[in-house]
């Protein structure tokens, strides 16, 4: 970075005759002004389109380019200098004359130091109040845009608000958005927008293509791209521009060092020209909306990114509840007398869990265990599974492994492995004479102990290859006395109290026959 020039006005005094150059330039150093002098009107024509001057003072009467013809020129090429003209009394009907067409005052020749002066610094003072008055403006154009861009995610509803703002401002025929496509590298125009008006079928007939490599090198090398007329056709694919082309600015939409558009704004209004300003109030434009372009990218990859994933997580919960459903189906087929105890265990588990107010999430997971909890019974012979009467010790020793064959069935299934506890761990005991580790008191997983009351309610109140179902209140009774023993006490009261509020929904429902008797 190069350190800013001191806060001194720059002033260019134009006049033919050598001494009056000096003497200004002389007293006006002094009194703190940057002043730069030349001889003629097409030298401080020069002088002006190189460098931004805060006040011109100019002769009147000089060879070549005339004060009033200079003037003319400034006020078409929208060049932003104050004028102060010098005249002769002589002239003073060409001064005021001068000064309806643009010139801000003018001193008369011979002058007073202090006159100069005066007339400097209240020319200064309105050149800065203009300036400011347009920071002002410029500033609340960014604002405004920011506010809605803030507002927004919608890519296309940015582009439109910037381009429409980049048109308003600089009073363009039209403005194009072109963005870089991440994948291809290629420009693509996103947005053009037309201003209403007589150059509207011009414009819509074709623009130039803008040349991106062109553009690219100039940001590259931090060089502006304002171009009137023919001189523009550099910044085009097309050899030539439309002769109509007046007028072109472009400024880049960049993201981090990296150029992620151009905004381009195209006049083809005969003598409208863009100046520095224009361009300046484009690039912090576009400044703004790059962030927002890249804010709003960012988002929509996030989000379809997160709809990918929302995608991938319901066909998976979706496999997911057909292993589990597949699981169950192929228990049920291979015990007939089992038939729709997997089911039952999971509406009692359901019951007991949702009273207990878990998470959805830790319901959903305890009712699948439910549904899963003696799937290491699969494998087991169903002839010794459903034998009327006593087991021998060897087949009580072969039931008794169904806990683990259980986890064993679910372990290479990692989207299973919530519902391994389940299947393990609904034989153990709250005293810990359970099997298969014995384990005791909250060392059991929660949704063992409540797949181990449900599992007995079901067990008890359905018919079985041995006995014939036992009444809800014995069953119940039975709960009770095991609580503490078999069962997790709190639990077991609970569940005592949960069913029976469940059956009396299941009755109003009319639905009495998918209750105990
Ligand atoms: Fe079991």
């Amino acid at each position: 970075m190069t350190a800013e020039p001191t806060e001194s006005a720059r002033i260019l005094v134009v006049d033919d005759e050598r001494v009056i150059r000096e003497i200004l330039a002389e007293f006006l150093t002094l009194e703190g002004f940057s002043v730069h002098t030349v001889e003629d009107g097409e030298k401080a024509l020069t002088e002006l389109r190189l460098r931004p001057y805060d006040l011109l003072i100019t002769d009147l009467k000089m060879p070549k380019l005339s004060g009033l013809q200079l003037l003319e020129k400034i006020e078409q090429e929208r060049l932003g200098v104050l004028t102060v003209l010098m005249t002769g009394f002589g002239t003073v009907e060409t001064a005021i004359e001068a000064m309806k067409k643009g010139a801000y005052d003018y001193l008369l020749k011979p002058f007073k130091v202090e006159e100069v002066i005066h007339v400097v610094e209240r020319a200064l003072y309105r050149q800065r109040l203009q300036a400011e008055n347009i920071r002002l403006r410029e500033a609340l154009t960014i604002y405004k845009v920011s506010e809605a861009l803030a507002l927004s995610h919608d890519i296309e509803h940015i582009l439109d608000v910037v381009l429409r703002a980049a048109l308003d401002e600089v009073k363009a025929d039209v403005a194009t958005l072109h963005l870089r496509d991440p994948r291809s590298g290629a420009y693509e125009e996103r947005v053009k927008i037309v201003a209403a008006g007589d150059t509207g079928n011009l414009a819509s007939a074709g623009m130039p293509s803008p040349a991106f490599a062109v553009m690219l090198e100039q940001f590259g090398q931090g060089n502006p791209i304002l171009a009137h007329g023919g001189k523009a056709s550099r910044f085009f694919t097309e050899s030539s521009p439309p002769s109509e082309l007046a007028s072109f600015v472009a400024v880049p939409l960049q993201v981090r060092a990296n150029m992620v558009g151009v905004i381009n704004v195209f006049s083809f209004t005969p003598g409208k020209k863009f100046d520095e300003g224009h361009r300046k109030m484009l690039a912090v434009l576009a400044s703004r909306a790059a962030s927002a372009i890249d804010n709003a990218r960012l988002y929509g990859e996030l989000r379809s990114s997160n709809e990918d994933l929302v995608r991938a997580n319901g066909s998976l919960e979706e496999m997911f509840q057909q292993t589990v459903a597949g699981f169950a189906q192929a228990l049920e087929e291979s015990d007939m007398y089992t038939r729709g105890h997997s089911e039952r265990v999971a509406v009692y588990s359901e019951v007991l869990a949702r009273g207990l107010t878990l998470p959805d999430a830790e319901v959903r997971r305890i009712v699948q265990a439910g549904v899963m909890h003696d799937v290491g019974k699969i494998g087991v012979r169903y002839d010794m599974l459903n034998k009327p009467g006593k087991l021998t010790p060897e087949e009580v020793a072969v039931f008794r492994q169904h806990p683990e064959k259980g986890k064993r069935i679910l372990e290479p299934v990692p989207c299973l492995h919530p519902l391994i506890d389940g299947c393990w761990c609904h034989h153990e005991w709250y005293d810990g004479g359970g099997y298969p580790r014995g384990l005791a008191g909250d060392a059991i997983p929660l949704v063992g102990r409540v797949v181990a009351i449900a599992d007995a309610y079901d067990a008890m109140t359905s018919d079985r290859a041995y006995r014939r179902a036992l009444p809800h209140e014995v069953a119940i009774g039975e709960i009770e006395r095991c609580a503490g023993t078999q069962f997790d006490p709190e639990l077991s009261e609970a569940f005592v109290k949960l069913v029976d509020a469940w059956r009396l929904v299941m009755r109003e429902r009319g639905q009495d026959s998918l209750i105990p008797r």
